[in-house]
């Protein structure tokens, strides 16, 4: 039986995580999520975790005075789990360097933009949204891509691309996004379960 172990990381609401748990409990996505890691105890997702029997982790590096100590138990957290991949949906913190080595092309995020485009270090949440309706940009969308040392740098694996219409807000806008990241992120999960 082929390991397919998932880890979700994240810090906030989490429908990301809540539109992949429910992808796999339908089957669509062949994988057991088993553990929730989030830097912040009042994140959405732990909730949703907790009320779906998902074991929650609050881990946070500001927690730590050395950061070798936060890495080495985040380390040995996820070695519990043994996780196929490891799945950030909306985490905010840096993923320490010696993790992304240790599970090279077994991270992936997801960034609401078309990717190069408003990613990096500060690019994120609607700050991303009101920049592409303030330059006017016609299209928008979302990326999945592994994670690597830098913000938002990692090979791309796929896209979805939404229409940006003149009446948009960034709500609005980010709403479309968000829609598309829940259909999107499920069916990347799936394709790298299978061949990988
Ligand atoms: C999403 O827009 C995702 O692209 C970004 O953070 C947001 C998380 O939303 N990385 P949610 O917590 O999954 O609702």
């Amino acid at each position: 039986m082929k390991n397919r172990n998932i880890v979700v990381f994240a810090s906030g609401g989490g429908s990301n995580f809540k539109a992949l748990h429910k992808a796999t409990l339908k089957k669509e996505v062949p994988a057991r999520i088993t553990a929730l890691i989030s830097d912040n105890p009042d994140a959405g997702a732990l909730k949703y975790a907790r009320d779906n029997e998902i074991p929650g982790v609050v881990i946070s590096p500001g927690d730590y005075d050395n950061p070798m100590v936060y890495t080495d138990t985040l380390r040995k957290i996820l070695e519990k789990e043994s996780p196929r991949l490891i799945v950030l949906a909306g985490y905010l913190k840096k993923i320490p360097d010696e993790i992304v080595e240790l599970y090279k092309r077994r991270i992936i995020n997801i960034h609401p933009a078309l990717l190069p485009k408003y990613g990096g270090k500060g690019w994120y949440g609607m700050r991303v949204h009101r920049a592409v309706i303030e330059n006017r940009d016609k299209e928008s969308g979302c990326t999945v891509h592994y994670v690597t040392r830098d913000y938002d740098e990692g090979p791309i694996i796929a896209q979805s691309r939404v229409p940006v219409r003149q009446d948009d807000t960034a709500e609005s806008l980010a709403a479309r996004v968000l829609k598309q990241e829940h259909l999107l992120y499920p069916k990347v999960v799936r394709f790298l379960l299978s061949h990988n």
